[in-house]
């Protein structure tokens, strides 16, 4: 160490701090305050809903990496590995002209984390739109997935759309359960195999 260095750290162990640096007050760390409507589990867990922003693609890949190969295949209707970042990016950069996106942020951890996802894309010409959603497993049967549902069929009426429709596998029980809940209807058996399409009058 040089002679001077070894002349600062002394002098700083030993001579006590000037008074007018003993009463500093602790500098204030900005935390950002949550943005959207504050919206409750059934468990009493807090989330915000907001519609979906670009900063939002690092977050919807965290979130796809804690899915099952069985919630993917259900909201996508095929398997896939990895969320693709052309994807990500394409999910999260929305045209508001034609998509409506709402997430459930969860703000009590950080980084914050993405809970549910719900959108729309709207079909002009037939003055409808397709519906999509997804709550990841450890936020299940928490009444978010109704949640999202009720949005996004808020957002149709909003719009002025005649019909909000979806297809869902045969076999996925809890999202056929949930939308006979909110009055959607099985409109026609669609070519897909395995696949039935469900829709709600708006
Ligand atoms: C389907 C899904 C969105 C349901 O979300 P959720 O947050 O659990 O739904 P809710 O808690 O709002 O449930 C509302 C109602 O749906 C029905 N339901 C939901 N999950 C159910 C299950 N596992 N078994 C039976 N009924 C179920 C119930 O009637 C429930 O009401 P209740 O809890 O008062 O009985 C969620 O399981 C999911 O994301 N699955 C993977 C992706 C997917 O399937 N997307 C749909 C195709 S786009």
């Amino acid at each position: 160490m040089s002679p001077a260095i070894d002349y600062l750290n002394s002098r700083h162990a030993l001579v006590p701090a000037r008074s007018n640096e003993r009463f500093v007050r602790p500098r204030l760390v900005e935390v950002a305050k949550p943005r959207g409507e504050r919206v409750q589990a059934h468990d009493g867990r807090e989330l915000y809903l907001r519609g979906i922003e670009p900063d939002d693609v690092a977050a919807l890949k965290r979130q796809f990496a804690r899915l099952s190969p069985e919630d993917i295949r259900r909201r996508f209707l095929h398997s896939m590995g990895e969320l693709p970042d052309s994807l990500a990016y394409r999910l999260t950069h929305i045209d508001p002209a034609l998509e409506t996106a709402y997430v459930l942020m969860d703000e009590t951890v950080r980084p914050a984390e993405l809970r549910g996802v719900g959108r729309i894309f709207v079909d002009r010409s037939a003055n409808n739109a397709e519906f999509s959603v997804l709550v990841e497993p450890e936020w299940t049967r928490q009444g978010l997935g109704a949640l999202l549902m009720q949005r996004l069929v808020d957002d149709c009426r909003r719009r002025g759309l005649s019909e909000i429709w979806g297809y869902v596998l045969l076999e996925n029980r809890p999202m056929l359960h949930l939308c006979k809940e909110l009055g959607f209807v099985r409109r026609l058996s669609p070519d897909e195999p395995g696949t039935t399409l469900i829709s709600l009058q708006l």
